[in-house]
């Protein structure tokens, strides 16, 4: 019992985002197909690790690899440690503004809630920097809330439409 209070209480510190627990559901439906050939996926701006951990448990055939901008790996990794599968990596610093990333190749990216904040400006020129780490005939996976009236729509584009 004592250690039921203590893991409570360490989970009550995890931030949660209630915009992930809504969005994870139809995320992942779309991901199933999108990243069916897919074994490694490379996650920018994870947040608070909620999709990391939920879609790397839906998906076994995945490797995982959640990032974030330096100041916000710290709680990111701590929900990765708690609730993150075997398949789920320990995330990594990635500042997508940054050319090129320094990053291990994988077979898709994905993306949930971040290129609206990431200027596009800073995306650099054609998307150079998220192609980069993609192998052929990878996909890249947004999603963003490009459409009005706060829909949700996943965008997956091919690497060779990234250019
Ligand atoms: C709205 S949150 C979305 C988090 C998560 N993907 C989700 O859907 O809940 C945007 C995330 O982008 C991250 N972020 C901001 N600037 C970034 C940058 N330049 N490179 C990578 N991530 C960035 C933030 O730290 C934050 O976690």
């Amino acid at each position: 019992m004592a250690c039921m209070g203590a893991l409570s209480q360490t989970r009550a510190v995890l931030t949660l985002s209630e915009a992930c627990e809504r969005n994870k559901g139809p995320i992942l439906e779309v991901l199933r197909t999108e990243f069916a050939a897919s074994r490694s996926v490379l996650e920018v701006g994870s947040g608070t690790g909620q999709h990391a951990v939920h879609f790397a448990a839906h998906l076994p055939h995945l490797a995982w690899q959640p990032s974030e901008v330096e100041e916000q790996l710290a709680p990111l990794a701590e929900r990765i440690r708690l609730e993150g599968t075997s398949n789920v990596r320990a995330p990594i610093t990635l500042d997508a503004r940054e050319h090129p990333w320094r990053v291990a190749p994988v077979d898709a990216v994905f993306s949930a809630n971040t290129l609206h904040i990431i200027a596009w400006s800073a995306c650099g020129p054609s998307f150079a920097a998220w192609r980069a780490p993609l192998r052929r005939r990878a996909w890249c996976a947004c999603t963003d809330r490009f459409a009005s009236r706060g829909n949700i729509r996943v965008t997956a584009m091919r690497n060779s439409t990234l250019t």
